[in-house]
């Protein structure tokens, strides 16, 4: 799961803990910006998983950790997408682990954008959005009603329950026992 810096990032916490028990293994990756939000310890603690975030990391793994994350995963869901995550992925801009795991990800890939009104009104993140489902991607729209702002309209982050509805959907199959 992909993690981006939107003020619903808090939600990410629930979607993973969720996941998590329903059977899922989740390993989430942040943005450097969404880490100045909510730490990777914390969804370490939730998902009880390795939190990667510095493509550049040297550690104990000799693999490149986008590819080998891209080949292991099931499924690729970015939630909460900011507008700016949505234009690098719509535009192959890979400067960041999210980014650049998303892209090498054959399976299902799943977004669900979130962000003020204004930002979600702009014709600039339509047709990102729109490249980005022509690419194969599914988008989970986001929900109209109060924003993190103060304000009122479309842009909310879709409902937790929606969000993993749609994860559960877009999962193989497990094969038959
Ligand atoms: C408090 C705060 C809340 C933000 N919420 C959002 C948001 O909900 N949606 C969005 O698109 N951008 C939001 N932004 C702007 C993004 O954080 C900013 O564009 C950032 O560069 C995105 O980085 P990332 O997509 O690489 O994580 C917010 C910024 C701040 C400071």
């Amino acid at each position: 799961m992909g993690v981006t810096a939107s003020i619903a990032i808090h939600r990410a916490l629930d979607i993973t803990s969720e996941l998590r028990k329903r059977g899922h293994r989740v390993t989430v990756v942040m943005t450097p910006n969404s880490q100045r939000m909510i730490t990777p310890l914390t969804f370490q603690a939730m998902s009880l998983e390795t939190v990667y975030h510095d493509p550049w990391a040297v550690g104990p793994s000799r693999d490149h950790d986008h590819i080998r994350m891209a080949q292991e995963g099931e499924l690729f869901l970015v939630a909460p997408a900011t507008a700016s995550t949505i234009g690098k992925l719509a535009h192959g801009i890979l400067d960041n682990l999210v980014a650049t795991t998303a892209f090498a990800f054959e399976g299902p890939r799943l977004i669900a954008p979130a962000m003020n009104w204004r930002m979600w009104g702009k014709p600039i993140v339509q047709e990102n959005l729109k490249r980005l489902e022509g690419d194969g991607w599914d988008v989970i729209p986001p929900a109209e009603g109060d924003l993190a702002c103060g304000e009122q309209g479309p842009g909310r982050l879709a409902p937790v329950d929606e969000i993993l509805r749609r994860v559960r959907d877009a999962l193989p199959a497990p094969p038959p026992a």
